[in-house]
């Protein structure tokens, strides 16, 4: 029996490019450019786990800014040009070419719509626009609301605090297979958006589903 009535993505990696600022500027970049995409996310996320455990919250952009630092400085590529560039692409990343369409099918089918994320209300707002599917979108929640990062609990509590939508009603969709783990092991039925041929972790909870990309999972719902 379907009991989903919201359907909630994860950002970076899920609805948006997180390769893209550095594959668009890999001219650039140099040869190295996947290198520093990769460090560059490996680092943006480890900052939001330990800056959790440390209790020092800043938001998304200052960590994202910092990890680009760190990056740049370990594959010695010194150029503040360069970085003022990949930063203001961050604020732009293209949306994977299936999303508009199944979040017109999403609310053609009439469930609520909206996004989870570790982004600043700064950075999203702005990703959306950029992708022009704000009108496609119920709700935009950002960590800020409650100044923790994913995957604390406090996290994907901001759903039914901003919706009225009780978790056994979501169904969570995340690239991110950490992310993907905690929102099942909250409660919320989870899809895996295995994008980039990832292996389930050693972690609680299971998705209900495992897909490659968002095509057709409206129908999966
Ligand atoms: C997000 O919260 C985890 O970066 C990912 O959008």
């Amino acid at each position: 029996m379907n009991n989903t009535k919201a359907c909630i993505f994860d950002a970076y990696g899920t609805l948006f490019d997180v390769n893209a600022a550095c594959r668009e500027l890999s001219l650039d970049v140099g040869d190295k450019w996947q290198d520093l995409a990769n460090l560059w996310r490996l680092r943006q996320l480890e900052y939001t786990w330990l800056r959790n455990s440390m209790k020092e919250y800043v938001d998304f952009w200052e960590i994202t800014s910092s990890a680009l630092d760190y990056a740049m400085e370990v594959l010695n590529i010194e150029n503040k040009k360069l970085k003022k560039q990949l930063l203001e692409l961050y604020l732009k990343l293209e949306a994977y070419p299936e999303v508009k369409k199944v979040l017109g099918k999403l609310k053609d089918k009439k469930y609520k719509t909206g996004i989870l994320s570790n982004g600043s209300i700064k950075m999203l707002d702005s990703a959306v626009k950029n992708a022009k599917i704000e009108n496609l979108l119920d709700e935009v929640i950002s960590v800020e609301e409650c100044k923790i990062y994913k995957p604390s609990s406090d996290v994907y509590d901001l759903v039914e605090k901003k919706t009225d939508i009780k978790k056994d009603n979501v169904t969570f969709f995340s690239s991110n297979a950490w992310d993907m783990h905690a929102a099942a092991n909250y409660g919320f039925k989870t899809i895996w958006v295995n994008r980039f041929d990832g292996t389930l972790e050693r972690l609680p909870g299971k998705p209900s589903a495992i897909v490659k990309s968002l095509n057709n999972i409206d129908e999966l719902i």
